[in-house]
């Protein structure tokens, strides 16, 4: 059992911090923002994420868990500290490393015995150096400190299960204390025979961006593949499923769609591509992915046309926000690109999702007429876009969607409903890679 804090309760801090204190670990989870810390004290989770509240609740009960706006006595009184505070896109495309560089100074400053100083957040190679010339330069007096890359693969929407159950924990270490320590702290992964990929820091850092944009570069290579179906008279989930049976390719991430979006693979994608210019590497394929990601959602949007070529004054609802299934998370959804393009069509949307409606009118769009239910949404409208893939959405009943719709007009850019049933019910339908099948 390891002393631990954890600094940043986004996503990924407040996953790993209950994850770690899950594994034994006694872990404090840090922010600077009182307010969040006071909704976890209080029990209330400040992030939609299936099953976290259970794991938080069950490990606060035992003692294992604890939360503090205290940042200094956390680091003071913790041994490893998970850096896992955001890194959002710079004006270039890079990763903004503010946060995490003063958090390093944070953790310089109240530096009173060995620690370890672990990135958890996802930061571009060289990061880990650099956090260890800064911590050199600014540490309160002569302790001794290593730094550890130990990028986190989690999933917004199985975060949990995939904190407690990864496919692999990188670690990117230059000592061999560092490693025997963080071996403890995962003990019980060790136990079950988690993969283990011991490297340095560089490598560390970099699989990382390579695994997220190797990711991105399937999603857009199946999107391409699905606008070509489309037009052949091919099924892009046949095509999908046997290229998959392929083991060297493997059927995962091979899901067509509006593109990818969330907090990581954009901004991770751009990021990747701006460090490889920085040290004269071109990342042609990773560029074509994003500039095809960007494309999919006019794609979406040429779809809706192509039902409706007169959008002016039609009423359009859309169905789901959050960028996927399973989350409140708005941050680059589809939604908000293909929403700004019916208004300016002129096309009156309204939408509707299970969860993600309040962040979407906070964060982006205020004025966005969002209703409680599907069938208040579809009410009238004279097309509907599903745009995430919530179950709730899998299980419409088109029957009824068709006798409140205006006019039958369905883009299911997710494909999650029946091309048999749709066409039985008589929509208009368009889909992503299997339309005309
Ligand atoms: C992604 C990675 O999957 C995680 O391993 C990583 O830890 C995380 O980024 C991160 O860097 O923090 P996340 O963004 O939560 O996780 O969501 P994903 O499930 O990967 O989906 C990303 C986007 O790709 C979504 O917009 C999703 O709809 C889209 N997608 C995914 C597809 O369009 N097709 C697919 O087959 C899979």
């Amino acid at each position: 059992m390891r002393k631990i804090c954890v600094i940043g309760t986004g996503y990924v801090g407040l996953v790993s911090g209950a994850g770690l204190a899950d594994f034994g670990n006694s872990v404090i989870c840090t922010d600077i923002d009182q307010s969040k810390i006071d909704m976890l004290n209080r029990g209330e989770m400040p992030i939609y994420e299936p099953g976290l509240k259970e794991l938080v609740d069950r490990n606060v009960a035992t003692g294992r868990l604890s939360f503090s706006a205290d940042i200094d006595a956390a680091v003071q009184n913790t041994e490893v500290i998970f850096i896992a505070v955001g890194t959002p896109m710079g004006e270039n495309g890079e990763a903004d490393l503010r946060a995490v560089e003063a958090v390093a100074s944070t953790i310089a400053k109240n530096m009173n015995a060995y620690k370890i100083v672990c990135t958890k957040s996802t930061v571009p190679v060289g990061t880990g150096a650099r956090l260890e010339k800064l911590i050199l330069q600014q540490r309160n007096s002569e302790v001794d400190f290593d730094v550890v890359s130990n990028p986190e693969f989690l999933r917004e929407g199985s975060a949990v299960k995939d904190f407690l159950h990864p496919d692999r924990v990188i670690l990117g270490v230059s000592s061999k204390r560092a490693e025997l320590i963080l071996a403890e702290v995962y003990r019980p992964l060790y136990i079950n025979d988690t993969p283990m990929v011991i490297t340095n820091i560089p490598s560390s850092e970099m699989i990382k961006y390579a695994s997220n944009a190797f990711l991105a570069v399937k999603i857009s290579f199946i999107n391409e593949v699905a606008n070509l179906a489309d037009k052949v008279g091919a099924d892009v989930h046949t095509i999908a499923k046997a290229m998959g049976l392929d083991g060297r390719i493997s059927p995962k991430f091979l899901h067509p769609g509006p593109g990818f979006g969330g907090s990581c693979f954009p901004k991770d994608t751009e990021a990747l591509v701006h460090t490889g210019e920085v040290n004269g590497v071109d990342f042609q394929v990773v560029k074509a992915a994003i500039a095809a990601n960007k494309a999919q959602r006019k794609v979406i949007l040429g779809k809706a046309l192509e039902l409706l070529p007169d959008m002016t004054g039609k009423i359009i609802a859309i169905l789901g926000l959050a960028f996927k299934a399973n989350t409140d998370d708005v941050r680059d959804a589809p939604a908000l690109d293909i929403i700004e393009g019916l208004e300016s069509l002129g096309a009156v949307v309204r939408a509707y999702d299970p969860i993600a409606s309040t962040n979407m009118k906070k964060y982006f769009l205020p004025e966005l007429d969002t209703r409680n239910s599907v069938s208040e949404t579809v009410e009238g409208a004279d097309m509907v876009i599903i745009l995430t893939e919530w179950n709730e959405l899998r299980g419409l009943s088109l029957p009824d969607l068709k006798k409140r719709m205006n006019s039958a007009n369905i883009v299911d850019a997710r494909n999650i409903l029946s091309v048999d049933q749709l066409k039985e019910f008589g929509f208009n339908y368009r889909n992503v890679g299997r339309s005309t099948i």
